[in-house]
């Protein structure tokens, strides 16, 4: 069970995660987060966390598969004072935090792939699924984080073994879950999405296919080309057919052949 006690021990934060909120077992946090906000008025940087998430969501219509007990998956209220064309930045802050948190625990090969898979070797080690809603107090985020954090990822449900990645199989080590979060969330708070310079090069410095040429699912089509980097509002620079094309939501898929 995750340890409440040495999580707030070696939180370093002002805000974030302040207000805790645990539950042994819940559908999916995004939507109990959710669901607390409209029953009550909760600080900036509640954090909500479960041992057992059993209909995690992720992008688009997937699902975010977790076993119990042993990775890291949780929500955090935020309410930054940003344009719905920025707020895609807080999904790349928060994959730079994670990528940080887990340098700072001594792994260096974990990855980002635009806008929100934290990767290591191709495999999937986490994701973020940010939602924004309207409270009476104005507009809010959520940010759903879940990583794998001590799953034997070669042990998992169907093809997700083959997709997935975790801390355990990267590194044979079981990890610290509760210092490892209080690392996220300590890297969350020192970034600031309304100054973005310094996320923007952080996350171009962990991506895994800036320079290389990639597929692009955009709607119903696919194109391929060269990912050059991210804009000021943190979206997709990609070269096609020798003309810059600037995306703000989409899907890469590595193009094996040029990589
Ligand atoms: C993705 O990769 O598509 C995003 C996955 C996000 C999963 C996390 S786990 C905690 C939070 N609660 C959810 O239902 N989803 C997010």
């Amino acid at each position: 069970m995750f340890n409440r006690e040495l999580f707030i021990r070696t939180l370093p934060t002002r805000t974030l995660g302040r207000e805790f909120r645990y539950l042994p077992r819940t559908g999916s946090t995004n939507d109990q987060l959710r669901k607390l906000c409209m029953e009550e008025t909760l600080p900036e940087g509640t954090l909500l966390l479960t041992d057992h998430q059993t209909e995690g969501r992720g992008r688009g219509k997937r699902r975010w598969y977790s076993g119990k007990e042993m990775n890291l998956t949780f929500s955090l209220l935020l309410s930054p004072q940003l344009s719905l064309e920025d707020s895609g930045l807080i999904s790349l802050m928060c994959g730079v935090a994670v990528v940080d948190a887990i340098r700072a625990g001594g792994y260096f090969s974990a990855g980002l792939k635009w806008p929100n898979d934290i990767l290591i070797s191709g495999s999937k080690l986490g994701g973020i699924l940010t939602e924004r809603f309207k409270t009476e107090n104005g507009p809010a985020v959520i940010v759903g984080i879940g990583i794998n954090v001590n799953e034997d990822s070669l042990q998992m449900p169907g093809e997700l073994r083959l997709t997935t990645a975790s801390l355990f199989t990267a590194t044979g080590e079981i990890w610290c879950r509760e210092t490892l979060l209080a690392a996220i969330l300590g890297a969350i708070e020192s970034y600031d999405p309304t100054r973005p310079q310094e996320i923007l090069k952080a996350w171009e410095s962990y991506c895994l296919h800036v320079g290389k040429t990639i597929k692009f699912h955009h709607g119903s089509t696919m194109l391929r080309g060269l990912f050059e980097g991210l804009t000021n509002r943190g979206y997709a620079k990609i070269l096609v057919s020798g003309q810059e094309r600037i995306f703000s939501s989409g899907e890469i898929e590595f193009d094996d052949f040029n990589n």
